[in-house]
């Protein structure tokens, strides 16, 4: 099981090299791998969020990710890009299977959207599992996930695995450790 394509652990100490472009399809304005972008798309018409969430981020490429953590080096500083930005080829937005989402609005963060655990987020948060997808950076797991609390960062590993990581409060190191 811990071979699962979709149980792919990318972190500060595992390092991947990005999915290709082609295996990718666009979703809410991003490209995700097949599978999570069909979740995606089911998990948001069945809660009629279409119109209400959106997708900030999906897919990366290295020297996406590069650009986004200089970008944040320069704006933020430093101690608050490594909260919050994963290093080039550490971030699991290249998997295709990671989605930073956030409720829509005139101004989003792109780093830090906002995602509040009420109303139509927190509806979609309680449905994501029944969808494959899983909160990949919970509060008070920074400790093993090295990133801060991200309410917005939503990871797809296949029903089976949310439903059971969800149940059991697990993060993905914590799962495949368990496996
Ligand atoms: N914000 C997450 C950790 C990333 O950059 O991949
Ligand atoms: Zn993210």
């Amino acid at each position: 099981m811990i071979n699962d394509k979709y149980l792919i652990l990318v972190n500060w100490e595992n390092p991947c090299r990005p999915v290709k472009r082609d295996v990718l399809i666009p979703v809410s304005g991003v490209l995700l791998e097949s599978e999570a972008a069909e979740n995606l798309k089911n998990l948001l018409i069945s809660i009629n969020a279409a119109e209400k969430i959106t997708a900030v981020s999906g897919w990366r490429s290295v020297t996406e990710q590069r650009r986004i953590w200089d970008d944040s080096v320069k704006e933020n500083g430093m101690d608050f890009t490594r909260k919050y930005v994963a290093a080039p080829r550490h971030s699991e937005h290249h998997t295709g299977l990671a989605v930073d989402l956030a409720l829509k609005k005139d101004r989003i963060d792109f780093i830090c959207p906002d995602f509040p655990y009420e109303g139509i987020c927190q509806e979609f948060r309680q449905n994501a599992p029944m969808y494959g997808f899983v909160e990949r950076y919970p509060e008070n797991k920074r400790h093993i996930t090295k990133i801060f609390h991200e309410p917005w960062h939503f990871r797809y590993v296949g029903r089976k695995h949310a439903l059971i990581m969800t149940a059991e409060n697990l993060t993905l190191e914590e799962y495949l450790n368990a496996l």
